[in-house]
């Protein structure tokens, strides 16, 4: 995933030439610095929305840098309107004023939500403002359709564990499940169920986790189970389940893009045709997201509460011993603002994203007006300056990793593909199914650089 991204990253970063300072990068052995003390989602430093969804403590400058998380609410997500939906550049971490918070462009349509994906763009994603510790989320779901065309629907945590439902639009009836511990990359954790189409018509598909399991299921029938106890991993002494607080993320995104490495390509089902009928007919590639419903975990001791307001880690290894449901605040004042420092700032804009100290302030764009198509025009290219050499550099700072310890991998903890050689063109099986097995994980970083989408 990582090289195929270079080149858009590379393209993306010669687009918008030295607008703004990269920020730098981040990994479990490179800690981001004080004054841009955040590990965004996307291994990159900054303040305000890089400390808010998506921070990963462990690669922080502090435990503390990053805001607390929002606890588990019971809901049922109507997602006929775009009322509950705000804009990462416009939103501050009170989940009260979203439901959602995303990248791209969603549309509200006969009662549904449409993630979508127009010509050259990198699609759309959405992630819940609250997370869930454990529990039962259910969506009802139209997948994308189209070679290169990927559709998904995940539990991802802070410190990058996993639970994925994800489609690639050339198989309509097929639902890839896979799940990660920390981003450790597993090429086994892989499984299909076979579906009745997934275009045409409305299934849900539901993740039940428990501290001891997790199943998928299609229309309530069980298509896969798999037990925590299956899970112990001896050379580090700990189960590789997920365990953590986790948002649900909604997307669609260009597994197919000419410019992705071969493995990814193949196994997104081909390149991207951007003159498809569906382009022509409708102007974007989308999946239709109807209801999603958030049951959390009913227990009265940890792991799994939400008795309080946040949830935050006390303890580097992130495991689900070492999370807080605690009273703690989680709203920003201010795009300057940290976890350490939660009222510096006034200002409620993230226009000033890249400060005249060169902080970042919003990981992968958000600096585009709001309703601006994702790619669709100059307006969206010039805004996303700052988010541009973002992407950009992220990438960059990937290319620097070839050695075969994920631990060493930079963004690639996340993209979860750092031990493989960079020359590969995809012919190596080894690799190819690499890279199918961790399809889930390429969209994030892929989305990462929204916003910019000028190919
Ligand atoms: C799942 O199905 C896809 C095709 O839809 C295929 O490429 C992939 O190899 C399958 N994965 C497993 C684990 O069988
Ligand atoms: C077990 O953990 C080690 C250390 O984190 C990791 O390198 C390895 O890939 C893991 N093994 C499996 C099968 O996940
Ligand atoms: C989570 O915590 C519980 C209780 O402390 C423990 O029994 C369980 O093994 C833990 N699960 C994982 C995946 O570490």
């Amino acid at each position: 995933m990582v090289r195929g991204l270079l080149p858009l990253g590379a393209a993306l970063l010669g687009a918008t030439a030295v607008l703004a300072v990269d920020p730098p990068s981040c990994a479990l052995d490179k800690k981001c610095p004080q004054e841009a003390p955040c590990c965004s989602q996307y291994n990159q430093c900054g303040v305000g929305a890089y400390c808010l969804g998506g921070c990963d403590p462990r690669m922080s400058f502090s435990l503390d840098s990053c805001v607390p998380a929002p606890v588990c609410q019971d809901k049922v997500y109507k997602m006929g309107s775009l009322d509950r939906y705000k804009d990462i550049g416009e939103y501050l971490g009170d989940p009260k004023e979203a439901d959602w918070v995303g990248q791209g462009e969603p549309l509200a349509h006969n009662g549904n939500m449409l993630l979508t994906m127009p010509p050259k763009s990198v699609g759309t994603v959405l992630a819940s403002t609250t997370y869930m510790w454990y529990g039962n989320v259910k969506a009802k779901l139209k997948t994308a359709r189209g070679a290169g065309v990927v559709t998904a629907f995940i539990l991802f945590s802070d410190v990058k564990d996993e639970i994925d439902w994800e489609w690639v639009g050339v198989d309509l009836h097929t639902a890839q499940t896979n799940y990660y511990f920390q981003g450790i990359p597993n090429y086994d954790n892989s499984k299909n169920i076979t579906t009745a189409d997934s275009y045409d018509e409305f299934h849900e598909y539901e993740i039940q986790w428990t501290p001891d399991e997790i199943k998928w299921l299609v229309d309530g029938k069980v298509g896969r189970t798999k037990k925590r106890s299956e899970t112990w991993n001896s050379t580090s002494n700990q189960w590789a389940f997920p365990q953590t607080p986790s948002r649900v993320q909604l997307s669609i995104w260009p597994g197919g893009l000419a410019t992705n490495a071969k493995g990814t390509i193949d196994w997104a089902g081909g390149e991207i045709d951007w003159n498809s009928d569906e382009i022509k007919h409708y102007g974007y590639y989308f999946a239709t997201f109807g209801e999603i419903s958030v049951e959390c975990y009913k227990t009265n001791t940890a792991p799994g509460t939400n008795k309080g307001v946040s949830y935050y880690y006390n303890d580097i290894s992130a495991t689900n011993n070492t999370v807080v449901d605690s009273k703690k605040p989680t709203i920003l004042k201010s795009f300057l603002a940290t976890g350490t420092d939660m009222n510096k700032g006034d200002g409620t804009s993230s226009g000033g994203a890249s400060s005249s100290s060169g902080v970042h302030a919003v990981p992968g764009g958000g600096a585009s007006p709001p309703g601006q198509v994702p790619g669709g025009g100059n307006a969206g290219a010039g805004s996303g300056s700052g988010s541009g050499s973002s992407g950009g550099s992220g990438n960059s700072g990937n290319s620097g990793s070839g050695n075969g310890g994920s631990r060493n991998c930079d963004a690639s903890e996340f993209t979860q593909n750092c031990g493989q050689n960079t020359g590969d063109t995809g012919t190596n099986p080894n690799t190819a199914s690499t890279e199918r097995a961790l399809g889930a994980s390429a969209f994030a970083v892929i989305i990462g650089i929204a916003g910019l989408l000028l190919l």
